[in-house]
């Protein structure tokens, strides 16, 4: 099992590039299933849960190439024939995400055997929302043995109203729309730019949709679509995690390759603890934290709230910020598994329901530290890089099924980081506990 050995206490200087957003990514790769033609995805992250996505449409009989010809970071896939259109539980074990061919399939071949996903280290996730969806546009779902078997004709345009706002339940539902027999409207939409970003590649294929972005979306059905080419728009998440980085480490940042339009909130928090962002063009941010850093409290919400993929970082930097902060935790039940690791650490907080009180600043001290989930493992990341010595984190595997080469871009802006082991070759097992 690879571990990150990480010695704290060098500032972060220089530029960073952040990559291409898996959870974009992930649903455009889905995607590819609406079609017989070929779909180009550009600014593909080459992260692990990318090479399971793969894994699972060439499970089905697409031809999937990853990174082929001189781009590295380009896929192409092809799903003229899907002679299996079933997500077997193997894959869907390791990435709940798998769950996003559910729409896709249906729409695409009459008929989804999708394994039921489980729980998770951060919450029950149901897909309960996706399976209301699509009874209402006429599929017959029926679940056995661990499987949800759905069945539809075809499916027929339908109003869709969520009952709380859920992004893969969104894009999920968005695919199945845009083959489906007249309208969609659906309510209570995610607004997450990720939503918008995949609503984007099914307009490039034909698709015919208005409002994404929005949390009203209109779909009108179409009979076919066509092959396209798109490029994956930046990861905030890699993004915001960086100008944690480059902030809890008093550095002087560049994190380029971004879209700032997506960063609002964890920007406006960054600057509420005192720390100085300037936005340089439409694509990069500097940060810098030369002065003591101020408490500040967040609050997880949908999009553009403060992101809950953003909440275990922004913790590790306010065990660093004078004064008090409230960390609130509103998407997840269970997204609190970095608390215990950052007090084996040194730091000062306790947990009461979905509510994190972080009290600082606390000098952190090196420790071994175990990984749960993937921001988890970036909140450790971030500590380690101010802590007192030699930090040691194991089962890194969750950061790679995310972050690219986090080790490599982190030593290039002067982080002392050094990777054990082989990313290549996590087993099986040890990516069930996700
Ligand atoms: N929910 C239901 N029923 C459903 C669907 C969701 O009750 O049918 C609940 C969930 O249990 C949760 C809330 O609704 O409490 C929101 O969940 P959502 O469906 O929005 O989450 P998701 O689509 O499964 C995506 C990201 C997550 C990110 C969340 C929230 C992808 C592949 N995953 O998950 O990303 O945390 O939205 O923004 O897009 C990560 O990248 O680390 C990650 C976990």
């Amino acid at each position: 099992m690879d571990k990150f050995v990480i010695r704290g206490g060098n500032p972060l200087l220089g530029t960073v590039r952040v990559s291409g957003a898996k959870n974009s990514a992930l649903p455009c790769m889905a995607a590819a299933i609406l079609t017989e033609d070929e779909v180009i995805l550009e600014n593909i992250p080459q992260v692990r849960d990318i090479e399971t996505q793969r894994r699972l449409l060439a499970s089905m009989g697409a031809e999937v190439e990853l990174g082929y010809g001189r781009a590295q970071h380009r896929t192409k896939i092809c799903c003229r024939t899907l002679s299996d259109p079933e997500a077997k539980y193997e894959i869907v074990k390791t990435m709940r995400a798998s769950s996003l061919v559910l729409g896709p399939l249906i729409a695409r071949c009459g008929l989804a055997r999708v394994a039921m996903p489980g729980g998770c280290a951060i919450g029950g996730r149901p897909i309960d929302l996706h399976i209301k969806g699509l009874e209402k546009m006429g599929a017959t779902i029926t679940q056995e043995h661990g499987y949800l078997e759905a069945r539809a004709a075809r499916l027929r345009g339908a109003h869709l109203l969520f009952d709380r706002i859920t992004v893969t339940g969104t894009e999920d539902l968005l695919m199945a729309a845009v083959l489906a027999e007249g309208e969609t409207l659906m309510e209570n939409c995610a607004r997450e730019p990720e939503v918008v970003d995949l609503a984007s590649l099914l307009t490039a294929m034909g698709a015919r949709i208005e409002g994404a972005g929005t949390s009203t979306i209109r779909v009108h059905g179409v009979t076919r679509l066509h092959g396209a080419r798109h490029r994956i728009h930046p990861d905030r998440i890699e993004a915001g995690t960086f100008l944690i980085a480059g902030a809890i480490t008093g550095g002087d940042l560049i994190v380029a390759n971004c879209n700032h339009n997506h960063l609002g909130a964890v920007i406006s928090k960054l600057q509420e603890a005192g720390v100085r962002v300037d936005l340089l063009g439409p694509d990069s941010v500097r940060v810098r934290a030369d002065g003591r850093l101020r408490a500040a409290d967040i609050s997880t919400e949908e999009y553009p709230g403060f992101p809950t993929d953003m909440q275990a970082q922004f913790m590790a930097l306010a065990t660093q910020a004078e004064g008090v902060s409230q960390v609130k935790e509103n998407i997840f039940e269970n997204r609190f598994m970095h608390v215990q690791e950052l007090v084996r650490m040194g730091a000062h907080i306790k947990v009461d329901g979905n509510t994190a009180t972080v009290r600082g600043p606390s000098r952190l001290s090196a420790a071994a530290v175990m990984c749960s989930d993937l921001r988890a493992s970036a909140s450790l990341v971030l500590a380690a890089l101010v802590a007192d010595g030699e930090s040691i984190l194991d089962r890194v595997y969750h950061m790679d099924r995310g972050y690219e080469r986090i080790e490599e871009k982190l030593r290039g802006v002067g982080a002392q980081i050094r990777r054990l082991g082989n990313i290549f070759a996590p087993r099986d097992e040890e990516l069930i506990a996700r």
